[in-house]
């Protein structure tokens, strides 16, 4: 099937060392691109890279952190001199901090919005600018998610810098449409990762599960086609400024 096929093209992810960014990585390895794995944790990533060579694919890592536009700017030259251009952007670093909105502090909003929607744009934009230089067509994918279009107790922060992403993603297919750049947002549901197994575990966690339509977690290969969906060009060629959610029909459930 062509309509996957990313060779000769070079996928950034942000986040790849762990969750649902080391998942997309080797998926994108797996359809032929040259993959960069990008966060803060080396030895992680160099394991995750290791993995994707040893199954045949290509792959490097870069540290980066979402928050520092240095190191932005020093990983997009590294993979430039190393790989080109990097044509497909996983905006997927995140992090959550659950604390109800009374006593949410300042350091834990600013935290969480900075990596979440600051960072993205930083990645999104830096991109960008390199795709427009080298006159090559790009796709971002913002890993957003369900509590951008809905909410939910103590998680004010996190469900605010989604929603925001959502409309990043929004105002970058439309500005960048015409310089053959596309902008879509995934919405995943609740997939089983570090950023939330510790309340999974718990009974009120597992007592949630039990109360979402589906009654399961999403499994990390139920987001792969909607992922690539919107990643690919020849499959998403006409998507550019969706929001496509991904969550068995929690976020139309009222829980
Ligand atoms: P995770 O905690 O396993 O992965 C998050 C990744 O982001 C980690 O690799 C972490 O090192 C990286 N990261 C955090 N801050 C960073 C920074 N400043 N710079 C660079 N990298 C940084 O969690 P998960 O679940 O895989 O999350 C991935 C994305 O998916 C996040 O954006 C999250 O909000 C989103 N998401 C997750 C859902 C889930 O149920 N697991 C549901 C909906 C969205």
């Amino acid at each position: 099937m062509t309509y996957f096929n990313l060779e000769n093209k070079v996928a950034l992810v942000t986040g790849a060392s762990s969750g649902i960014g080391k998942h997309f990585a080797k998926l994108l390895a797996k359809q032929g691109a040259k993959v960069v794995l990008g966060a803060r944790r080396k030895e992680k990533l160099d394991t995750v890279v290791s993995e994707i060579i040893d199954a045949g694919g290509t792959a490097m890592s870069v540290v980066l952190d979402v928050t520092d536009p240095q190191s932005i700017s020093a990983a997009f030259d590294n993979i430039y001199s190393h790989y080109g251009v990097v044509q497909v952007l996983s905006n997927n670093a995140g992090i959550s901090d659950s604390t109800l909105a009374l006593s949410t502090t300042e350091e834990s909003w600013n935290s969480v919005l900075e990596t979440n929607l600051t960072g993205g744009w930083r990645m999104a934009i830096s991109m960008a600018k390199q795709c427009v230089e080298n006159n090559v067509s790009g796709s971002i994918v913002n890993t957003a998610s369900i509590l951008g279009l809905r909410v939910s107790m103590g998680q004010s922060s996190y469900a605010t810098s989604k929603a925001a992403l959502i409309q990043l993603t929004r105002s970058l297919a439309l500005e960048l449409s015409r310089k053959k750049i596309r902008a879509n947002a995934l919405c995943p549901g609740y997939f089983l990762t570090e950023l939330n197994e510790d309340y999974f575990q718990t009974d009120k966690g597992k007592k949630y599960i039990q109360s979402m339509p589906s009654q399961r977690l999403g499994q990390l290969n139920e987001l792969d086609v909607p992922f690539l969906l919107l990643a690919c060009e020849q499959a998403g060629s006409y998507m550019n400024g969706s929001v496509l959610v991904v969550d068995a029909g929690h976020s139309i459930s009222n829980m």
